[in-house]
């Protein structure tokens, strides 16, 4: 990743995230030998369940929530799609509350909601998920945290070390500005690019704006060298 590149990752130190005040190095990073992470991904068969997309229709009944549609396309760093490239989700449901020990917030669970899918992008790199949308929940970060609501997303591209893990947000969240997640993205379009665009086409949408057409800022995008990119387009409530 190169010097100008790095500088627009969020730092692995952000403070107001207090989390990283524990998890930051301490330590200079060690590099390790050229193709090291060089390995084939994913190493897990390449077969998706016919729902694995539809987080409504994974359990008996219908979960409760506004419904949507996620969509988008996941290219390389050079804006070619990545075809047949693993892209899972996973998210809180409509009352903020994830399937989770570890979550224990005194939101209600909803039996036909378990908040995770994946499917496998197509020929142009399209990814498709149909859910809900998830709602804002807290966090012990500080006094009244709150997360916005967001999708979580992880990818691969042609090689593991490419893996992307990143949050969809969606447009016009108040909490966005004090999400400090969000916030330790060093300038504006960086941030910009992780919150979704409503389309108005499709009717009732929502999804991540679609980058500038520079190799520059593609090359922003990326987690690692070379690495895959996330382009939400679109998430549409369907009528
Ligand atoms: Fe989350």
């Amino acid at each position: 990743m190169s010097k100008q590149e790095n500088e627009r990752e969020p730092p692995y130190l952000y403070p107001d995230y207090v989390g990283t005040r524990l998890r930051a190095p301490a330590k200079p990073l060690v590099h390790l030998p050229e193709g090291f992470h060089d390995f084939p991904a994913p190493l897990f068969p390449r077969t998706i369940a016919e729902l694995d997309h539809d987080l409504t229709r994974q359990h008996a009944g219908e979960p409760i929530g506004e419904r949507i549609i996620v969509t988008g396309r996941v290219l390389d760093s050079d804006g070619r799609p990545l075809r047949n490239t693993i892209v899972e989700v996973w998210q809180a449901n409509a009352a903020g509350r994830y399937l989770d020990q570890d979550d224990q917030h005194p939101a209600p669970l909803d039996p036909n909601f378990s908040g995770a899918g994946r499917c496998l992008t197509d020929d142009e790199g399209r990814y498709r998920f149909i859910t809900i949308k998830p709602g804002a929940y807290p966090w012990k970060n500080h006094r009244n945290a709150w997360r916005p609501a967001h999708i979580h997303f992880s990818l691969f591209g042609s090689q593991f070390r490419s893996r992307l893990v990143t949050q969809m947000y969606f447009p016009g969240d108040p909490l966005m500005p004090r999400d400090p997640i969000l916030q330790s993205i060093p300038d504006q379009a960086g941030r910009d690019r992780l919150v979704s665009r409503f389309d108005p086409e499709t009717c009732c949408a929502v999804a991540p704006r679609r980058p500038s057409r520079t190799r520059r800022e593609r090359a922003a995008d990326t987690v690692a060298d070379g690495g895959s990119l996330l382009r939400s387009r679109i998430a549409v409530r369907e009528g």
